[in-house]
């Protein structure tokens, strides 16, 4: 695809034509491009009945574009239908019988998050919990709980909740110094910036193509760091795990040598087209320009808000914050109804209003936004009464 201006890319998005969104945090915006991709899939399926060997084929696109948009190499990616099985297939592939079992979790997870770890008690995992200091959850407090008995320390870098950002970088260091693995769930992050997994170190991510990857729902990432992934055998397997899936053999249970043995059945196909085409879409821009684009966005939204006495949960600081800003409401839910009256969508958690940037937002949905919400200041806590 060719490269595209900030208008071009917008102009991509019909929604944008008559809704302000500012929701990709819970659900990316449909493209023309994602939409073609889509019926692509259903034109080869009703011309061409089963052609299997394009479909695999476009499930092996999907995963190189994926791994060259996070400096990843394709055969440690394996695409998954969701982030639960990502993170399961490395929970159930990792041992709890030695004195190093303890699997470290800040308060600020997704809940599929700790559910798998939870689950995992039963195999002899220990949890350790890291609690937060009002809406930061600082490296220091993880510090206190990784140890030479930490297995693993899986965490997200925005919080979903409060957009807070995880100083990743940190606590990657201080859970290798420990002799623990890192894991790290950027759902709410990547394809929003310029990501060198390697250069990061960690040791698995997870990421997802419905928010901000532009997809639908139905695919899903995990990265294994290369020499780990021969070392590491899933619990949860299938056909899609094996040497050779087409080999149909009943009885061999070889792995691949790739993170592919972290699949299980038949692929995603369907979404694998419209996650590729989301992918592509986002390379038309490219992630520094997308990443420029959303903390101009943010910045502005901040400092707007904080002019009016609102009281954020997320931090003004751009080191604290990714594409995700939330608002502290008396009745979030309330304010996000009030808010999709004006024609804005965004979402409540608990007492969070969750506006979310994307490139395909522009300074006019900012101004509305804010517009909005003094109309519907009443649903809005002050900083001062903090
Ligand atoms: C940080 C984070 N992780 C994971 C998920 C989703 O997990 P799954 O793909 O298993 O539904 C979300 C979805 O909102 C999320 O925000």
């Amino acid at each position: 695809m060719t490269a595209l201006t900030l208008d071009e890319f917008r102009a991509r998005f019909p929604i944008l034509r008559s809704r302000v969104y500012v929701n990709s945090c819970s659900q990316g915006a449909l493209s023309l491009e994602v939409e073609a991709a889509l019926a692509a899939f259903t034109d080869s399926w009703r011309a061409r009945g089963s052609p299997w060997e394009d479909w695999v084929g476009e499930v092996e696109r999907l995963r190189a574009l994926f791994a060259a948009s996070v400096g990843a190499a394709a055969d440690e990616i394996a695409v998954m239908p969701n982030a639960s099985t990502a993170i399961a297939a490395i929970a159930t592939a990792l041992p709890f019988d030695t004195d190093r079992r303890t699997v470290v979790l800040g308060d600020f997870e997704f809940p599929t998050m700790t559910h798998v770890w939870l689950a995992q008690q039963r195999r002899g995992a220990r949890i350790a919990r890291v609690a937060p200091q009002g809406e930061t959850l600082p490296v220091e407090s993880y510090a206190a709980h990784i140890d030479e008995r930490t297995l693993i320390v899986p965490a997200t870098h925005v919080c979903f909740r409060n957009g807070y950002r995880l100083d990743i970088e940190h606590l990657v260091d201080i859970a290798h110094a420990s002799g623990a693995y890192a894991m790290l769930d950027d759902y709410q992050r990547t394809g929003t910036y310029p990501l060198d997994v390697h250069s990061l170190g960690v040791d698995f991510m997870v990421a997802g193509s419905l928010k901000y990857l532009l997809g639908p729902s139905g695919v899903a990432f995990l990265y294994v760091r290369r020499d780990l992934i021969e070392r590491l055998e899933p619990l949860v397997t299938g056909w899609f795990g094996r040497v050779n899936p087409f080999a149909f053999n009943i009885d061999a249970l070889d792995w691949s040598a790739s993170a592919r043995r972290f699949e299980t059945g038949s692929p995603p196909i369907p979404v694998a087209y419209a996650a590729a085409a989301g992918i592509e879409l986002l390379q038309s821009l490219g992630l520094p320009a997308i990443k420029t684009q959303i903390d101009r966005l943010a910045t502005r939204f901040l400092e707007a808000v904080a002019a009016r006495g609102f009281d954020m949960k997320t931090s003004a600081d751009p080191a604290q914050r990714g594409p995700l800003v939330v608002l502290k409401s008396t009745d979030a839910a309330a304010l996000a109804a009030k808010l999709e009256g004006h024609g804005i969508i965004a979402s409540a958690r608990g007492d969070g209003l969750r506006v979310s940037f994307h490139a395909y937002n522009n300074e006019e949905d900012v101004d509305a936004v804010l517009a909005a919400l003094e109309k519907e200041s009443a649903l809005i806590c002050r900083a001062e009464s903090r």
